[in-house]
């Protein structure tokens, strides 16, 4: 129910009963005769596609949807944006203005990418297979990622630590809807309620709370009371980092950029206020960008990408965004690293403190759902990120400094492509001595993905580093808010511990001071344990440890319980996990890199649009699959 609304999105774009609105009907006017016969024709045929969803469960019916949609990239735009639409209102069951705007917005840049691509060829398939899992996934194009220097074979020496920790925060997909309203109705037919837009004020069925809802974005007063309660519990903070998604999931309607802007414009305001004053949080606040950043959603284009030289899309390339961001984060960000920031699409590096670098990455160049990256040929090194990243990580390992890695998307989830979780692997592997933590968010969930050497065993012995997935502050989808402090090491920088807090969103009514923020559980105490053990107060949780983590929660079913709990930051919608639930989710946290993730099928494609293995249509119907898919398009819906 709910849930088919959240489908929303993406599935696509690609993929819908016209009911045509006035101004589509004037443009199909302005058509001949001859083109409203191709259009019926071609409506004609997509109905037979998305027949029952065929294109999500056959790779056939899916390429055969990419040649048609290919074709019509050559013909008037608005002829594409109805055919697209009525592909997503087909197949999504979602609310006309979601698909027609989510559609109007983001056609003009499939019309540009779809040309150059290969449909039958590695392109299709690989569109197919990451979007809707109904291709089997191409088999990575291996890359030996070339490095300026080998690994050094005996490890500098670097100071030990000193059994002392800092205090670290993260704040992760805040997601704030300038629209919430209290009293406003929680069950609408758009993705994110609570919006007085959707409210029928003479029969509610359930009105909205002061501070939120499982079903909606983020009210300013959840974001008030969280920054404000934040000083109370941790007096000396050494800096905070930010992991993406301020704007809210109104992925239909996020143009014209000025609205996209202005939310984050306000959003680095009220945090400015609070970070910078000396009586309230005074600290330093590292972002990073989010795929809600854009506007349209996700679509960060490469420098070399095909953008509408028209001027009237050429918010498109995304100038506007690096301008602005590097506008609000002046102060955190040195000048130095705004010019960075600007010139290399999002990413910067900064020391926010001595023997400590901080690499802050786009990883939006990873993400399946930005439709640039499609572009034959596919880069392997996007925008020159990977470049960038080694020249910065052999800057640090020359001076014996250490490193974290920050980014929205971590490289092992299911919406990072495989190709790029794999060159980001052996990076990983090459430095992995100096990086001490990575930090991510996008899930909106508690989580966490342990890497391993590159073409090693997922062992104990061969995890090389962890990935800490911060819970959202929005309670969307199903989820309690929450953020992230962590204990770390002053000298080697490492985590000591990761302390959840959150706020149990169901009582709400009952909150009389406001939200009953709280711990929620601290990493060290929860999984300690004789297999994974601590030995004194102050040793980090290495990566070795979180594997063993893993390993118990394998053998032990209460250990699994607790950390699968704690993914939804113990919101009451959680549902069991056992079988095979458990399985894929305890796969996903050792998939540092994507493809070895356990929620969807791969299978060898050689890329010449040969398939090396039988793919099997009926597989995708049994109960492990459809998990996967289900969890996909979930994300998909715009985490
Ligand atoms: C705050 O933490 C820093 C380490 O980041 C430490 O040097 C300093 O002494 C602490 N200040 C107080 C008042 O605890
Ligand atoms: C009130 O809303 C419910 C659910 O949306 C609907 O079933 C019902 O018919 C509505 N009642 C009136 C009087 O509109
Ligand atoms: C992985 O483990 C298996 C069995 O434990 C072993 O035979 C194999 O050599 C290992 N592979 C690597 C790359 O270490
Ligand atoms: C971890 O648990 C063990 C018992 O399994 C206990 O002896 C040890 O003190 C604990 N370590 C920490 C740091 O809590
Ligand atoms: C992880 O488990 C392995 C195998 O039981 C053990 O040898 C190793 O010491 C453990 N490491 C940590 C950090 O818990």
């Amino acid at each position: 129910m709910r849930y088919r609304h959240l489908l929303s999105y993406s599935v696509l774009l690609l993929t819908s009963t016209v009911t045509m609105t006035r101004a589509h009907e004037q443009q199909q006017m302005a058509f001949g005769k001859t083109d409203i016969g191709i259009q019926n024709q071609v409506h004609a045929l997509v109905d037979d596609l998305v027949q029952a969803e065929s294109i999500t469960k056959s790779c056939s019916s899916c390429i055969s949807l990419l040649h048609i949609i290919k074709k019509m990239s050559y013909m008037p735009e608005s002829f594409l944006v109805n055919t697209l639409t009525k592909v997503c209102k087909k197949t999504q069951k979602v609310d006309d203005e979601v698909c027609e705007g989510v559609m109007r917005e983001q056609a003009p840049i499939i019309r540009k990418v779809l040309p150059s691509m290969t449909i039958s060829g590695r392109d299709g398939h690989l569109m197919c297979a990451a979007i809707l899992n109904s291709c089997p996934y191409p088999e990575v194009e291996e890359w030996n990622v070339p490095f300026p220097k080998p690994k050094p074979d005996v490890l500098p020496i670097t100071q030990k630590s000193k059994g002392q920790t800092l205090t670290v925060l993260q704040l992760s997909d805040w997601h704030i809807d300038p629209h919430y309203q209290p009293g406003a109705e929680v069950i609408c037919d758009k993705p994110i309620c609570c919006r007085p837009a959707y409210t029928d004020y003479t029969n509610i069925t359930q009105s909205a709370s002061i501070w939120g809802e499982y079903n909606c974005d983020t009210p300013l007063s959840l974001i008030q009371s969280l920054l404000e309660y934040i000083p109370k519990i941790e007096r000396n903070i050494t800096f905070g980092i930010m992991t993406g998604d301020v704007p809210p999931h109104e992925v239909w309607a996020t143009l014209p950029v000025l609205k996209t802007q202005l939310i984050q414009d306000d959003t680095y305001r009220l945090l400015h206020s609070h970070f910078d004053s000396p009586t309230l949080l005074h600290t330093m606040l590292y972002p990073a960008v989010g795929n809600h950043e854009a506007a349209p959603s996700n679509n960060f284009p490469l420098r070399s990408s095909n953008v509408p030289i028209e001027i009237e899309k050429n918010y498109l390339d995304l100038k506007w965004l690096y301008k602005s961001l590097a506008i609000s984060w002046e102060r955190w960000v040195p000048f130095r690293s705004q010019a960075d920031l600007e010139l290399n699409t999002g990413s910067y590096a900064i020391r926010p403190v001595d023997g400590l670098k901080l690499i802050s990455l786009n990883t939006n160049f990873c993400y399946i759902l930005n439709w640039w990256l499609y572009e034959h040929p596919m880069q392997k090194d996007p925008n020159g990120i990977f470049s960038w990243l080694i020249k910065e990580l052999q800057d640090a390992e020359d001076k014996l400094e250490r490193v974290w890695i920050i980014g929205h998307i971590a490289p092992g989830d299911n919406t990072c492509f495989h190709d790029y979780a794999n060159y980001y692997n052996q990076i990983v592997d090459r430095y992995a001595h100096i990086i001490s933590a990575q930090f991510f968010g996008h899930t909106h969930k508690d989580e966490m993905t342990i890497f391993y050497g590159h073409g090693k065993n997922q062992t104990a012995q061969e995890a090389i580093s962890v990935g800490y997935i911060a819970p959202s502050i929005t309670p969307y989808l199903d989820l309690n808010p929450g953020f992230r402090v962590y204990k770390i090491d002053t000298v080697t920088f490492e985590v000591v511990d990761s302390i959840t807090y959150t706020a149990n969103l169901d009582q709400a009514s009952t909150w009389l001071d406001g939200p009953d923020w709280h711990i929620e559980y601290s990493a060290r105490e929860a999984f300690n344990s004789s297999g994974a053990k601590l030995n004194s107060a102050t040793s980090p949780l290495s990566a070795a440890w979180w594997h063993n983590v893993t390993v118990d929660m394998e053998n032990d079913e209460a250990t699994f319980d607790k950390y699968y709990q704690y993914t939804t930051k113990s919101s009451p919608m959680t549902k069991a996990c056992v079988g095979d639930c458990k399985k894929n989710a305890i796969c996903n946290i050792r998939a540092g890199k994507s493809e070895q993730r356990c929620d969807y099928e791969s299978d060898v494609f050689n890329g010449e649009g040969v398939r090396k293995k039988s793919y099997k249509p009926e597989a995708h119907n049994c109960a492990f699959n459809m998990e996967g898919i289900r969890a996909r398009r979930q994300r998909i819906s715009g985490f």
